[in-house]
C-alpha cells in the first residue's frame, strides 16, 4: 500500500473513501463532525447518525454515500470511543479503513490530531489492518482488490516528524507483517533452512548483517542441546546471527528468538488436538527478525543484534530421550526429563552464545510453556526479568505501542526444583509454575547479563482475530521492542 501525507482539503478529496474519527455521535460537539456535517450539507450526517444508530463506540462504522457533497464517494467515520482526539484513535482509524476496504482502493484520513504520533499510528493500523495470508491461495480464493493508496491530510507535507512518523509507522506495520507471514507459513516449506534463508536475505537487503550457521558450525561450536533437539528430524538446524551496526552507537541489545520450525513434542508426542498449531513455535524467531529489520528500516541509532536458533522437534529413529545427558554451550550438564520442553534446550545455547556479545540488554522472545497461556490468556504475553529498571521501562514500551504484558514473578525458591540427581540441571521443574520453572532454567544460561525473558506462547498465534491482532500469527512483540529500542536511543542522546 501507498501511503503519503497529503495536503487535500478534506472536502475535496478524490478518493473512494473520506475516513474520520469520531468518539460521540454528537455533532455539534465533535470538531470534526463539525465540519463534516458543513461539509456535506443539510441534515445529511445527522440523519445517518441517527437512522443507523452510531455512537461512537470503539470499532462502529457508519458509511454514508458523499453524493457530491465531498469529493470522495464514501464517507466512513470510524467509532474510537474514549480514544477520540487522541493520536491512539488514529490507529483505528486506519485499521478499520483498511479492514472495510474489500472494494474501495483508496482513502483519505482525517487524522484526530496533527501529530508524528497520529501519523505513525494511522500507518500502522494500514499496514497491519490490510494484513491478509493469501500466499497459498489458487483461483478466485486469490484475493482482489483492498486498499491501494492512503493519502493522510495534514497541514504541511514537508514536516520533518510527520515524515519521520510515517516511516516509523510504515517501518513496523510491514516488520509486523513479515513476522505474520513466517508464522502462518506452512512447516513444510518454512523449514529451518529456509527461515534462515529468508531472515539472512531480508536482512542484507537493509543493511544488516548476517550470519547463518549449519548443522556442521553448529556442531563445532558446541550447541549440544540445539543439537540435541534437532536428531529426531530429517531436516538440519540453522543457527543465525544478525546485527544491525549504525555508526556511533553506544547502546546495543541482543534478542534472541527460539526457532522450533515444528513441535510435535518428540519422543514424548503431543497429542493431535494440541499440535495442529505447532507451526507457531518460531513466532520468537519472527519477532526476532521482525525487531531488527524494523530497527534498520527506522535506521534507530542503537545497535540491534538479533539470534535465532532454528530447528524441529521430531521423533525420528535418533530422537534425544528422557533420561539423556547431553551438555550445553557453556559446559553445563542437562539431564533431559520432557522432550518436549525442547525451547529452553535450543534458547540456553542462544542465550550462552548471545551473551558473549556483551550488549547492555539481553531480550528472548519464545512460545515456551502452556502454562503461560493458562496464567495470562490468550492475549497477553509473560515478562520474566530480575531486572526492576528493565521491566519498568519495557512495560512503558508496550504502553506506547498498545500491545499486552504481565510482570511475572522469577521465584527464586521454584529454582531447586530444577535439580538433577545425576547432573548440573534437569530441564524442567515442577509442572505448578511451569512458566516461571522454564524462565529461571533460561536464567542459568545468561551470564551477568540484564536479562529478559518474554513468553509470547499465547499472542504470537490466535483461533480468531482480537482488537488490531488477526487470526493466526499476529506479530506481537515487534511493536513494543521498537518503543522499548527508541527510548533507549533518546536517553543515549
Ligand atoms: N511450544 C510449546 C509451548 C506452547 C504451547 C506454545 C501452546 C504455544 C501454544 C513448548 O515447547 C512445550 O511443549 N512446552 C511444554 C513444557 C512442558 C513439557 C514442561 C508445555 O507447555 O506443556
Ligand atoms: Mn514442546
Ligand atoms: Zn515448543
Amino acid at each position: 500500500m501507498r501511503i503519503s501525507l497529503s495536503t487535500d482539503s478534506f472536502k475535496a478529496t478524490k478518493t473512494d473513501f473520506l475516513a474520520l474519527s469520531a468518539g460521540t455521535a454528537n455533532v455539534a460537539k465533535d470538531p470534526a463532525l463539525a465540519a463534516l456535517a458543513k461539509a456535506m450539507g443539510g441534515t445529511a450526517l445527522a440523519d445517518a447518525i441517527k437512522d443507523e444508530g452510531f455512537t461512537g463506540k470503539p470499532g462502529q462504522l457508519l458509511k454514508l454515500q458523499a453524493r457530491g457533497r465531498v469529493d470522495a464517494r464514501w464517507v466512513l467515520v470510524v467509532g474510537v470511543g474514549k480514544d477520540a482526539g487522541k493520536a491512539a484513535a488514529a490507529r483505528l482509524l486506519g485499521h478499520h479503513v483498511a479492514k472495510a476496504s474489500k472494494r474501495q482502493r483508496s482513502a483519505s484520513l482525517v487524522l484526530p490530531v496533527e501529530s508524528a504520533e497520529a501519523v505513525r499510528q494511522a500507518a500502522e493500523g494500514l499496514i497491519g489492518g490490510s494484513y491478509r495470508y493469501s500466499t497459498y491461495f489458487t483461483g478466485s480464493r486469490k484475493p482482489k482488490g483492498g486498499l491501494k493508496t492512503a493519502a493522510l491530510l495534514v497541514s504541511d507535507k514537508k514536516d520533518a516528524a510527520l515524515k519521520a512518523g510515517l516511516t516509523a509507522g510504515r517501518a513496523v506495520g510491514e516488520s509486523v507483517n513479515v513476522a505474520r507471514d513466517l508464522v502462518n507459513a506452512p512447516p513444510n516449506d518454512l523449514t529451518p533452512p529456509a527461515l534462515a534463508e529468508f531472515a539472512a536475505t531480508e536482512a542484507e537487503k537493509l543493511g544488516v548483517s548476517a550470519t547463518v550457521w549449519g548443522k556442521k558450525q553448529i556442531e563445532k561450536a558446541g550447541m549440544h542441546l540445539l543439537m540435541a533437539v534437532n536428531r529426531g528430524s530429517s531436516l538440519e538446524p540453522r543457527f543465525v546471527h544478525m546485527a544491525w551496526e549504525p555508526e556511533g552507537a553506544t547502546r546495543k541489545v541482543v534478542f534472541v528468538g527460539k526457532g522450533l520450525t515444528f513441535d510435535s513434542g518428540g519422543l514424548c508426542l503431543k497429542p493431535a488436538k494440541s499440535m495442529i498449531d505447532m507451526k507457531c513455535d518460531m513466532a520468537g524467531a519472527a519477532i526476532t527478525v521482525g525487531i531488527v529489520l524494523a530497527a534498520a528500516r527506522m535506521k534507530l541509532p542503537v545497535a540491534v543484534h538479533a539470534i535465532v536458533a532454528a530447528t524441529e522437534n521430531m521423533g525420528g529413529a535418533d530422537a534425544y530421550r528422557p533420561g539423556d545427558i547431553f551438555s550445553s554451550l557453556d559446559g553445563k550438564t542437562v539431564e533431559i526429563i520432557n522432550t518436549d520442553a525442547e525451547g529452553r534446550l535450543v534458547l540456553a545455547d542462544a542465550l550462552a552464545y548471545a551473551r558473549e556479545l556483551g550488549g547492555d540488554f539481553l531480550i528472548d522472545h519464545a512460545t515456551l510453556t502452556g502454562a503461560c497461556m493458562v496464567a495470562l490468556g490468550h492475549w497477553r504475553a509473560g515478562l520474566f526479568s530480575s531486572d526492576d529498571e528493565l521491566t519498568e521501562s519495557y512495560l512503558q514500551a508496550a504502553e506506547a505501542s498498545g500491545e499486552a504484558y504481565w510482570r511475572m514473578p522469577m521465584d527464586e525458591q521454584l529454582r531447586s526444583t530444577l535439580e538433577s540427581p545425576v547432573a548440573d540441571l534437569k530441564h524442567t521443574g515442577t509442572p505448578y509454575g511451569g512458566s516461571v520453572t522454564a524462565a529461571l532454567f533460561l536464567s542459568e544460561f545468561v551470564g551477568k547479563s540484564r536479562f529478559m525473558h518474554v513468553d509470547v506462547a499465547g499472542p504470537s498465534f490466535l483461533d480468531s482475530a482480537h482488537g488490531f491482532l488477526p487470526q493466526g500469527g499476529t506479530g506481537f512483540g515487534v511493536g513494543t521492542a521498537i518503543r522499548f529500542l527508541e527510548g533507549l536511543a533518546d536517553s543515549q542522546a
